[in-house]
């Protein structure tokens, strides 16, 4: 393989827009609020912002339901706002990526409405559609990500639509090169206007197996998540480098960060190999396994994630640095909008919530890749803990709470799980002071809020120690070309132990973290090292019989020259 060159250097902050600052008091975050916290963020060290998406849309699935990708949703803004953003966000050398919904439109679209008027019109080929062969009988027996079917009947005669995501959410036909040219349009269209980049939603799926076969393994009358016949088919790949060639005709720097939630390390590397063909990096979900075993059994157990498997997910890092991160440029985050927030699933938000929220920090991002952060995980935000029922996406929601509390569950503990599984469960209102609305807002934010002492900006922003404190000093230590451009070494460590080498010129790294909750001994060779080699330290370390001994969820990193 010819071009290897790798450019890590970027560290990427993703803001969720709608719960990030609320500036004209309805409760929903806005650009303004963005363009007022640009020196907050420039001040953590982050090189590149990704907000999610701003566009005008009905928000059935929070703006990624487009109804038109060439204006701003009003709820966010208006043009100048876009421009004030980007202006402002440039002068402080921060970079702007927008993310860009390539797999679907809303059914609100121009697009779709026209294509609704019947198989004649123009645009009826944007969409995807299959006549109904036999009454009453879906066109096969794949199942929605948002449940449910994903073909859904246009009207009482009509054929049926296709749609991955919500039955509002039609997906696009990438086969037609009418669409394909429209969205290059579009990307070019913001390109233009000066931002630097897009995070690519969803585009694994753009390719769908011809003939829409069953899946023959479900139960029969049973709808069945069929991926393999609609995510990371061969011709995606066709499709983004059409994409990203024709962008780069004009924008050769273009950022592409690409969302392939089921991509395994192979595909990754179609997707980011050879670099300015493709994605610069993609974010897979696959990076942490979680331990089945481990779940609580008063709860219902499909919806838990049980704990982190640390001895896989050391696997799972090991093969994607060698896979992915010795060829092109791998993501490393915690945390996306998908997501649980990191501390509540992969730490401990209660007895170790500061320990564990700097651990995991140092462990993923100090690796070789592009750190994606959250907004708020640099404060240790949790979970946003339920106040209301609205808005969950779980199905009966009063029902399982009742029958958790006939089981003698408590009431916290019932809230505290149903918030776990809950679709907000990260996008709760960013927490910048311990006001009632947590200086999101003046009055209540559409997603409810967290309200607390300790973890907002205001107070760890003075606090040496707070996590906020740590989060700037390990960007900083991250920038170093020892953790951007150094090699990448996995070492033999006993679970619940994580570590690793990095090896720059004369220099090196060791990265060593006790991912749990109790002391752990560390059977690791260390090279000699001072005090002052101690780069980073999260709780405790002491010598014990030549080994180290790490406190509950502590790390330690230190830099030798070789
Ligand atoms: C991506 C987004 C998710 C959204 C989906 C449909 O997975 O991250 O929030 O629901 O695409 O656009």
């Amino acid at each position: 393989m010819e071009n290897t060159q790798i450019n890590s250097e970027e560290i990427i902050y993703q803001i969720y827009p709608k719960s990030f600052l609320d500036t004209n008091h309805d409760g929903i975050g806005d650009l303004n609020g963005v363009i007022q916290r640009l020196d907050y963020i420039k001040e953590l060290g982050v090189t590149a912002i990704w907000l999610n998406p701003i566009f005008t849309s009905p928000h059935v699935d929070n703006g990624y339901d487009i109804s038109d990708y060439y204006t701003v949703d009003p709820q966010y803004g208006n043009m100048t706002l876009v421009a004030r953003l980007i202006d402002e966000a440039h002068k402080r050398g921060l970079k702007i990526l927008f993310d860009l919904v390539l797999n679907h439109t809303s059914s609100k679209h121009y697009w779709f409405q026209e294509a609704l008027k019947g198989p004649d019109n123009p645009y009826r080929d944007y969409y995807i559609w299959k006549e109904e062969e036999e009454k009453e009988k879906l066109p096969n027996n794949w199942k929605s990500f948002f449940g449910g079917s994903v073909w859904e009947k246009e009207s009482e005669i009509g054929a049926y639509y296709f749609h991955l995501f919500d039955k509002e959410m039609p997906d696009l036909n990438w086969q037609n090169e009418a669409v394909r040219k429209e969205m290059i349009k579009v990307a070019e269209f913001w390109l233009d206007k000066g931002i630097d980049g897009y995070r690519l939603d969803a585009f694994i799926h753009m390719e769908k197996a011809g003939g829409y076969p069953d899946a023959r393994y479900a139960d029969p009358g049973k709808l069945v998540s069929a991926e393999e016949f609609f995510a990371n088919l061969p011709q995606v790949d066709d499709y983004l480098r059409e994409f990203s060639a024709r962008i780069r005709e004009t924008y050769p720097n273009a950022y592409l960060l690409g969302e392939a939630a089921s991509a395994v390390p192979e595909r990754a590397v179609n997707y980011t190999f050879p670099k300015g063909k493709a994605c610069d990096s993609i974010v897979s979900f696959k990076y942490f396994p979680m331990d089945e075993k481990k779940k609580d059994d008063r709860f219902p157990l499909e919806s838990q994630e049980g704990k982190l498997n640390v001895t896989a997910f050391k696997q799972v890092m090991d093969e994607w640095q060698r896979k992915v991160g010795e060829v092109s440029e791998m993501t490393l985050y915690l945390n996306n909008h998908d997501m649980q927030r990191a501390v509540s699933r992969l730490g401990d938000p209660t007895e170790f919530r500061e320990e564990s929220a700097k651990t995991l920090a140092v462990v993923m991002y100090l690796q070789r890749g592009v750190p994606v952060m959250l907004n708020g995980e640099e404060i240790g935000m949790k979970n946003l803990e339920l106040k209301r029922w609205e808005n969950t996406r779980i199905e009966r929601i009063h029902e399982v709470y009742a029958t958790l509390l006939d089981r003698g569950i408590s009431k916290e503990e019932a809230r505290n799980y149903l918030s776990s599984i809950s679709i907000n469960a990260s996008r709760g209102a960013m927490q910048w002071n311990d006001e009632r609305f947590a200086g999101f807002s003046t009055v209540e934010p559409w997603s409810g809020v967290n309200q607390e002492r300790m973890y907002n900006v205001a107070v760890q922003e003075v606090d040496p120690s707070s996590i906020l404190t740590f989060y700037k000093r390990l960007i900083q230590v991250k920038k170093k070309a020892l953790f951007t451009h150094g090699a990448y070494e996995m070492l033999v460590s006993k679970s619940p132990i994580m570590s690793y080498r990095r090896i720059y010129e004369d220099e090196q790294a060791i990265v060593l973290s006790n991912l749990s909750g109790e002391p752990q001994k560390s059977e690791i060779d260390l090279p000699l090292f001072s005090d002052q080699d101690a780069v980073l330290i999260v709780g405790e370390y002491s010598y014990d019989e030549g080994a180290i001994m790490l406190s509950p969820y502590a790390s330690l990193v230190i830099k030798t020259t070789l």
